[in-house]
């Protein structure tokens, strides 16, 4: 028995890199997942066909949440998968990972960008909270992935990092809105990980440069994030809410 057996867990943009990562730990553990990319891609059928090859369970949704219609559009999807499969559309883990970044100072961030930047990574999560309410079962959870840039000043994250504020924010006031039902939300924030969002080439002076900022000698890998995650997510985390968890290796001290 896994430590998440019989719990539905909902993965935003797990087709790929942490959100990947993630959804395969939970799986893992034992959670139906739901696996979540912008659209019907072959990354996000992979990531559903590795999981039900390790004998778990999960399923592939699609929206883009750049959009307003994004949050309602991937809960319909949801409500459908889970009616058919569990009868009934209940969530216990909401996990809003889906981001987009662009490295680009004040100067050069257009309007168009800017709204680009807080739509996925601050406006979809919030009305996706939002619409999940009614559906998230006593005892759940809900984990925001943040960025180190919430809190430590990197120019070139002029938009991004506002809107990962942002979601610490929402996530300190949700902890205490939703405590009385038992809910526990929770942000994780990770260091510098090796993503498409964010490649470094093994070896290069930019490697080296960014690895001598790490305590711990190396870049993260995606599953360093999700193994956190997962503990969130599990029984062993009950008595943490409110918390953003840095997860960098010792980035920045
Ligand atoms: N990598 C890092 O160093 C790092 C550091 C700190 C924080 N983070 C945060 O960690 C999270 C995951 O990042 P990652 O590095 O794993 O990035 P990634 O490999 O680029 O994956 C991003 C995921 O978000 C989805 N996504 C992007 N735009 C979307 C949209 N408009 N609608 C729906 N889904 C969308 C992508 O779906 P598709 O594949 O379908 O496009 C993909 O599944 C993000 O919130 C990021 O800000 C990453």
């Amino acid at each position: 028995m896994g430590k998440l057996s019989e719990k539905v867990a909902l993965v935003t943009g797990s087709s790929q890199g942490i959100g990947r990562a993630i959804a395969l730990v939970l799986a893992r553990e034992g959670a139906l997942v739901l696996v979540h990319g912008r659209q019907a891609s072959a990354q996000a059928a992979e990531v559903v066909r590795e999981i039900e090859a390790g004998g778990g369970a999960a399923a592939a949704v699609f929206a883009d949440l750049q959009g307003d219609d994004g949050p309602t559009e991937l809960l319909q999807q949801t409500d459908a998968i889970l009616a058919q499969r569990r009868g009934d559309t209940g969530l216990d883990i909401l996990v809003n990972n889906a981001g987009v970044v662009r490295r680009e100072t004040i100067e050069c961030v257009t309007h168009a960008e800017f709204d680009r930047t807080i739509a996925v990574n601050l406006r979809a999560p919030f009305f996706l909270i939002q619409q999940s309410l009614a559906r998230l079962r006593d005892g759940g959870r809900i984990i925001n992935i943040s960025s180190m840039g919430a809190r430590a000043a990197f120019p070139s994250m002029a938009a991004y990092a506002p809107a990962k504020a942002g979601i610490e924010a929402l996530t300190r006031l949700l902890a205490v809105q939703l405590g009385s039902r038992g809910i526990t939300v929770n942000a994780v924030s990770p260091g510098l990980t090796d993503t498409a969002m964010n490649r470094v080439k093994p070896g290069t002076p930019a490697a080296e440069q960014v690895i001598a900022t790490i305590a711990l000698g190396r870049i993260g890998q995606p599953a360093d994030i999700a193994d956190v995650v997962g503990f969130v997510a599990s029984d062993d985390a009950r008595w943490i809410t409110g918390q953003c968890i840095e997860v960098s290796g010792g980035q920045s001290l």
